[in-house]
Order: C-alpha cells, then sequence, then structure tokens
C-alpha cells in the first residue's frame, strides 16, 4: 500500500509541488489541504491528471473544527498518516519595519504560521504514530533563522512578525522532536525552502517551486538513519 503524506495549503504554490513530487516521485497518495474547495479540487483534478492518486481534504488550519474533521476523515479513510507537511504559511509584510507592523498582523501571521501548525500536528499525531516511519516537515525559513537575521547584511530581508512566526515554528520543531526523541521511528524537521517563485516568493525569485521543494521531499521521505530535530536547506544544515 502507498505511504499517504498530507501538506496543508496544498492548492498552489510550495504545497502543490510538494504534493506533486511526493506522489510522482515517490508514490505516494497525496492529502491536498485546501481551505478552498474550488481551488482544492482544481489542485486535485491537476494532479490526478498527472496520474497521481491525488485527494483533496478541507482544510484551514486556523479553524479548529476544520483541522478535527480532516483528521477524523484520514483516520476513518486511510487508518494513518505517514507524512504531514506543515507548509500553509502566510506573509502580510511586504517590506522592513517593526515599530509599524500593527497587532492584527502578528496575531494573523501567528494564527496560521505558528497556531494552524501546532493545531494540524496535534489533530494528527495519534495517526502519525500508526505509521512505521512518522515524519513531520514544518515549513519554516531563513527569515525564523536568529543567527541569519542578526547578520547586519540580513536587516532589511526582515519581516517582523513572520521571522518571529517561523523562530516560533522553529521552536515548536525542536521542542516536538525531543518529545519524540525517544523513538527514533520519528523524523521531525524543519525546512527553508529557499526564496521560491510562488505568490508569496514572487517572480524575481531564484528558484523554481520544482526547485524548492526539493529540501521539504528530502525530509518527508528520510530514512531509518535520517536526522531529527534540525533545520535544513538541501541537505545543509541551517542554524536555528
Ligand atoms: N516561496 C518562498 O520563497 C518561501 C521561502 C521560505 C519559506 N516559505 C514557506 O513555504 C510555505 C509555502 O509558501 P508558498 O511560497 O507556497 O506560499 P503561497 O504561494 O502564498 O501559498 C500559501 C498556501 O498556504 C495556504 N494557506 C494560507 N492560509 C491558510 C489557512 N488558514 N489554512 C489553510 N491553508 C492556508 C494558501 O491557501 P489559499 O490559496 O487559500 O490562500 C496557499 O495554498 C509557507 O509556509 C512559507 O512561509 C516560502
Amino acid at each position: 500500500m502507498s505511504k499517504i503524506a498530507l501538506i496543508s495549503g496544498a492548492n498552489r504554490g510550495l504545497g502543490l509541488e510538494t504534493a506533486r513530487q511526493l506522489g510522482r516521485d515517490h508514490g505516494f497518495t497525496v492529502l491536498l489541504g485546501a481551505r478552498d474547495e474550488a481551488k482544492g479540487v482544481a489542485a486535485q483534478d491537476e494532479l490526478r491528471g498527472e496520474g497521481l492518486d491525488a485527494h483533496f481534504i478541507a482544510l484551514d488550519v486556523t479553524d479548529e473544527d476544520s483541522v478535527a474533521k480532516a483528521a477524523r476523515f484520514i483516520g476513518q479513510e486511510y487508518g494513518l498518516l505517514d507524512v504531514l507537511v506543515n507548509n500553509a504559511g502566510i506573509m502580510l509584510e511586504h517590506s522592513f519595519k517593526v515599530g509599524g507592523v500593527d497587532l492584527e498582523t502578528w496575531k494573523q501571521t501567528f494564527d496560521v504560521n505558528v497556531f494552524g501548525a501546532v493545531a494540524l500536528t496535534n489533530a494528527t499525531l495519534p495517526l502519525l504514530e500508526k505509521s512505521d516511519e512518522p515524519r513531520v516537515v514544518n515549513l519554516s525559513a531563513i527569515l525564523g533563522s536568529l543567527t541569519e537575521i542578526s547578520k547586519p547584511q540580513m536587516k532589511t530581508w526582515i519581516r517582523a512578525s513572520y521571522s518571529a512566526s517561523k523562530a516560533a515554528l522553529n521552536a515548536y520543531t525542536i521542542a516536538l522532536a525531543q518529545e519524540k526523541s525517544a523513538d527514533p521511528k520519528w523524523k521531525i524537521n524543519a525546512a527553508h525552502p529557499g526564496w521560491a517563485k510562488t505568490d508569496m516568493g514572487g517572480p524575481q525569485a531564484l528558484m523554481s517551486a520544482a526547485q524548492g521543494v526539493k529540501t521539504v521531499v528530502q525530509l518527508a521521505t528520510l530514512g531509518k538513519e535520517g536526522p531529527s530535530g534540525g533545520f535544513f536547506h538541501v541537505s545543509k544544515t541551517i542554524n536555528w
């Protein structure tokens, strides 16, 4: 039987491309979490047109009922989950400013990028526990590395609420990996995809979406000897 992967925010961008590569190159059944049904079904149909076993699942990571329903459905339909990719994310700031970023922007950003990932992970942990090789990949960013954003040349790249949300997600990644570290079957890591051409990354980004998800796919398909509790970009460790 194929392994099962759930990807949040899979209707476009890096989420859709992650689903494509996991399905096409690794034979996964891919569950496409999307908050908009029409967009989710369109993504599902696109991947099915490429011969993949793809299924849309209604999933707004900021809505507890939606998260609970998605997890319940996966349990009923598949009985377990092998891979969770916490990909859904937003960046509402478009320039470097700190004091000018209003509280609502901070709340919305944390709601999706941090609390959304925590909620979905909490809801799916019992299903992941049933897998022989559970993998959790959290889509972080170089802008969430405290080491990197402390460098003077990074100043104008910082997006205060976004960077803080990804740093929080990194801390969560470490905490969860530490909790599961007694059982080596778990591999829980954070990925920096690189600056990739998506709606978020923009057309001037240096990598294609297909290149951007290489790190994500690597971490989702780690073997038994693979790392856990790390922050990676194409096999290289990034400092937290
Ligand atoms: N692109 C880059 O250069 C880059 C670099 C570093 C890290 N990342 C990270 O990689 C991840 C994917 O980024 P991307 O570039 O693919 O972004 P994107 O093109 O803007 O796509 C974001 C995805 O997240 C979904 N989403 C947003 N809020 C959601 C919610 N409440 N519930 C469920 N889904 C939600 C969006 O759905 P809708 O279509 O419904 O809005 C969309 O599918 C993000 O976590 C981002 O921070 C990206």
